[in-house]
C-alpha cells in the first residue's frame, strides 16, 4: 500500500508555477529520491507534502492523511530535515533533541529512551553533551537526522541530506541513512542534485525539472530506459555533429555537453564507432576521441532534457549553501 499518493499537486508563486502538476505514489519502506537541478522544485514539493506550503492545487495523502486539511495528522506522522541547517548552536545535541522530543509531547522516560537509542543509530553518543557549534558539518547532519526521527515518525523527508558535505563525508552520511531506513523501517523521501546519491541510496528516483517529474524509475531501470549505451565524442564543431548524428539516426539522441563533447545515446556502442567515424570523415569533423559506456543518470537526465544537471550556477551555489550552513545561518 502506498504510504504517500500525490495527484495533480501544483504550486504557483505570484503566477510562476514551482511544481507543475505531479503525481505518484510512494511505498512503505521505501528511499525515494527527487533528482534535480537547483529550482527544479524539490523543496517546494517536500515542504507542501509537510505541511509547510499549502498546494495551489491537487492533493497528497500521507499516511492516509490529506496534507492540506489534516496538517496535525500529517505531522504526526513525518519526520523532517531542511535544506539548511535548523539547529540551535548554543544548545547540546542532546538538549536540540530532547526540545523536538518535549514539542512532540513525549514523556521524560520515553524522550530519554528515545534520544539514547538514536544518538546510538547515529554514532554521536560521545558527543551528546558538547554544544553544536563544537560539532562537523557532518556531525550535525547526522544529529538533525536523529532529531527528526524522535517522535517514531513513519515518513522521513531529507532535504539535500549532503550538500556542502566533503565526499568522504558524504559517503558516510549514506551509511547512517541506510542504517535509519533498515533499522527504522521507515520510508524515506529524500531530495538532492548528486547523481551518485540517488544511484547508491534510492529505490526508485523521480527525475524533476521545471516542476514537473520528466522520468520515474529505478535507477537500473532509469539506465536501462536509454535503450542502450552513451557514446561520448570529443570532436570539432560538436554542435554540427550532434545534429548530423540525430539526422543520420546513428543516435536517439545527441547533445552538447558542458565541456564541449557530444553526448549520443546509441543502441549498440560497439556497432556505433565505426559509424560515427565515418560519419565524421564524411563531413570534414575531426574527431580527437570516442568513448563508449553504459549510461549513467547524468546521462539520463541529459537524455531528457538535453542539459546537465549540474551547471556552473549550481556549483557556486552549493558552495554558497555549503558555507551558510557552516556559518549557521537559515
Ligand atoms: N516563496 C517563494 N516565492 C517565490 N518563488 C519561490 C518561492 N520558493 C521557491 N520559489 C521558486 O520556485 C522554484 C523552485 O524552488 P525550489 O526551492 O523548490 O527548488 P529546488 O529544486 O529545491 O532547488 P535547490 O536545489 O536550489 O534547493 C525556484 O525557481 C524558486 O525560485
Ligand atoms: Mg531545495
Amino acid at each position: 500500500m502506498p504510504v504517500i499518493s500525490i495527484t495533480n499537486l501544483t504550486k504557483k508563486f505570484n503566477g510562476f508555477t514551482a511544481v507543475d502538476g505531479i503525481s505518484l505514489e510512494i511505498n512503505e519502506g521505501e528511499v525515494f529520491g527527487l533528482l534535480g537541478p537547483n529550482g527544479a522544485g524539490k523543496t517546494t514539493t517536500i515542504s507542501m507534502l509537510a505541511t509547510i506550503l499549502p498546494p495551489t492545487s491537487g492533493t497528497a495523502t500521507l499516511c492516509g492523511h490529506d496534507c492540506a486539511t489534516a496538517t496535525d495528522e500529517v505531522r504526526k506522522c513525518i519526520g523532517i530535515v531542511f535544506q539548511d541547517q535548523s539547529l540551535d548552536d548554543e544548545l547540546t545535541g542532546r538538549e536540540n533533541m530532547d526540545m523536538h522530543g518535549r514539542l512532540y509531547g513525549m514523556r521524560d522516560e520515553l524522550r530519554k529512551n528515545r534520544m539514547n537509542e538514536l544518538l546510538k543509530l547515529v554514532e554521536l553518543e560521545q558527543f551528546a553533551d558538547k554544544q553544536i557549534k563544537t560539532y562537523s558539518g557532518g556531525m550535525k547532519r547526522r544529529l538533525e537526522i536523529a532529531r527528526g526521527l524522535m517522535h517514531h515518525p513513519k515518513i522521513l523527508f531529507l532535504d539535500e541530506p549532503t550538500i556542502g558535505l566533503d565526499p568522504q563525508t558524504r559517503r558516510k552520511l549514506w551509511d547512517y541513512i541506510k542504517a535509519v531506513n533498515r533499522d527504522e523501517r521507515i520510508t524515506i523521501i529524500l531530495t538532492t542534485h548528486y547523481m551518485d546519491e540517488a544511484d547508491e541510496l534510492c529505490d526508485r528516483i523521480a527525475i524533476v525539472d521545471k516542476g514537473k517529474i520528466i522520468a520515474l524509475d529505478t535507477p537500473e531501470g532509469h539506465k536501462k530506459s536509454l535503450g542502450g549505451d552513451v557514446a561520448s565524442v570529443e570532436c570539432s564543431e560538436p554542435e554540427k555533429f550532434a545534429a548530423l548524428l540525430g539526422k543520420a539516426k546513428l543516435a536517439k539522441k545527441a547533445n552538447v555537453a558542458e565541456g564541449g563533447k557530444v553526448i549520443a545515446t546509441v543502441e549498440n556502442g560497439g556497432e556505433a564507432v565505426p559509424k560515427i567515424m565515418a560519419l565524421a570523415e564524411k563531413n570534414g569533423i575531426a574527431v580527437k576521441s570516442v568513448l563508449v559506456k553504459q549510461p549513467n543518470l547524468e546521462d539520463v537526465f541529459l537524455h531528457y532534457t538535453g542539459r546537465e544537471i549540474r551547471d556552473e550556477e549550481a556549483g557556486e551555489k552549493d558552495r554558497m549553501k555549503g558555507a551558510m550552513r557552516m556559518h549557521g545561518r537559515r
